[in-house]
């Protein structure tokens, strides 16, 4: 059995990842690949009950529970989800992952990233996706899109302020800079079918990589 391949969308607040995440995922199934669509934090019950947790609104956790819990949600995910579906054969799109916590705990929040890292080599083995999609949109663009979706209403850490969100993306610029052979960076400041265009032209190369 082939081993399926594995491909997180990341990006900051209003980057569109949950909209490129659902049309990749559909033309994936259209070629006939069998799909799990999923999403970080979450994707198991254990996963979205931390989900709530770290995103509602109040005082929430400090940083390093707040890193932990994200490193214990995926921790579940990966093992009960990830790791099995990928073992069958289907391909994984997931909507946020690793690097998500690399760049909102760390590059937002200040942990160092050899301590993300250690979470994760503890709570998912180290997985690394096949292939990370950073969706990159301009500060102005993300603001307007995510006023327009949440009406002012936005979660724990998706509410943090602008300079927060400036070092996410930031910390998202240097991860992708760093490692060009796990990330593609996409230009998302333009309509979601142009966006989805470029991704397809990536998933393309895994493909035939496969
Ligand atoms: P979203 O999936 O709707 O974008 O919301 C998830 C929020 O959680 C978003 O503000 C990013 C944040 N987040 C982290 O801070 N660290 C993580 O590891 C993950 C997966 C998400």
């Amino acid at each position: 059995m082939t081993r399926g391949k594995f491909i997180a969308l990341e990006g900051g607040e209003g980057a569109g990842k949950s909209t490129q995440a659902r049309l990749l995922a559909g033309a994936l199934a259209a070629r006939g690949i069998v799909v799990v669509e999923t999403r970080e934090p979450g994707g198991t019950p254990l996963a979205e009950a931390i989900r709530t947790l770290l995103l509602q609104e109040g005082e929430g956790p400090g940083l390093r529970a707040e890193a932990l819990l994200f490193a214990a949600a995926r921790s579940d995910h990966v093992t009960r989800v990830i790791r099995p579906a990928l073992a069958a054969g289907l391909w994984v799109v997931c909507d946020r992952f690793l690097d998500s916590s690399r760049a909102y705990q760390g590059g937002g929040g200040g942990m160092p990233d050899k301590d993300i890292l250690s979470l994760h080599r503890i709570g998912s083995e180290g997985l690394l996706p096949d292939l990370t999609v950073l969706i990159e949109v301009e500060a102005g663009v993300a603001q307007a899109r995510t006023h327009a979706r949440d009406a002012g209403q936005s979660d724990r850490i998706g509410g943090r302020d602008a300079a927060y969100h400036a070092r996410v993306a930031a910390a998202f610029a240097a991860f992708a800079e760093g490692e060009p052979d796990r990330f593609a960076r996409i230009d998302g400041n333009g309509s979601p079918e142009a966006t989805h265009a470029q991704i397809m032209s990536v998933i393309k190369l895994l493909a035939v990589d496969s």
